[in-house]
């Protein structure tokens, strides 16, 4: 379940006015329960997973893919599996650490693990939001971000396209809030 962190140090886990907060800048967050079978707690459980692996949990949420390519027009989903174990996790994660924006939507739909989402609102304002199993966020095209682990290192998302091409981050040079 999300949680919103202000620059000033406090923070919320009341989802309707973290919802609210987010919709002033064109964000959607759902709670999407993540899939809670035997085997799918099984795999949710596991540091790394291997191709067949991934696609069998893919198949557990595709109830979800099948909702969104209805409404938006996803076209493909995959799952992203980070842990602290992978080489060059941190060069990878420093991509996108720092404030950027995507010419495609952001969709996440996050089934274990955690991160951390930072946002600019549009008088200049940031604050960050931590993603954890259950939450779904739609980041639309254009929208300063960005996102680290943290602390955690592990997380498993799925994440739904558009179009792959417009993933690439375009960085915009704000400086960044201190979160302490
Ligand atoms: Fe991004």
């Amino acid at each position: 379940m999300a949680r919103m962190i202000f620059s000033n140090g406090s923070e919320t886990r009341d989802l309707p006015v973290i919802q609210r907060r987010l919709a002033g800048i064109g964000i959607t967050l759902r709670h999407w329960p993540e899939p809670a079978t035997p085997r799918a707690r099984e795999l949710l459980a596991m540091a790394a997973l291997s191709d067949a692996e991934k696609e069998e949990l893919l198949g557990a949420v595709d109830n979800r893919f099948e909702e969104l390519k209805k409404e938006a027009g996803y076209t493909t989903r995959d799952m992203i599996v980070l842990h602290e174990d992978i080489p060059g996790l941190a060069d990878m994660l420093g991509k996108f650490d720092k404030i950027h924006l995507h010419t495609d939507d952001e969709v996440r739909y996050i089934v274990a693990g955690k991160g951390y989402f930072g946002f600019v609102e549009k008088d200049g304002n940031q604050f960050m939001l931590e993603v954890s199993a259950g939450d779904y966020i739609n980041v639309p095209a254009n929208t300063e971000h960005w996102f680290t682990l943290g602390d955690s290192k592990r997380i498993k998302a799925v994440r739904y396209f558009i179009d792959t091409s417009g993933w690439t981050p375009v960085y915009t040079k704000r400086a960044m809030a201190n979160f302490g």
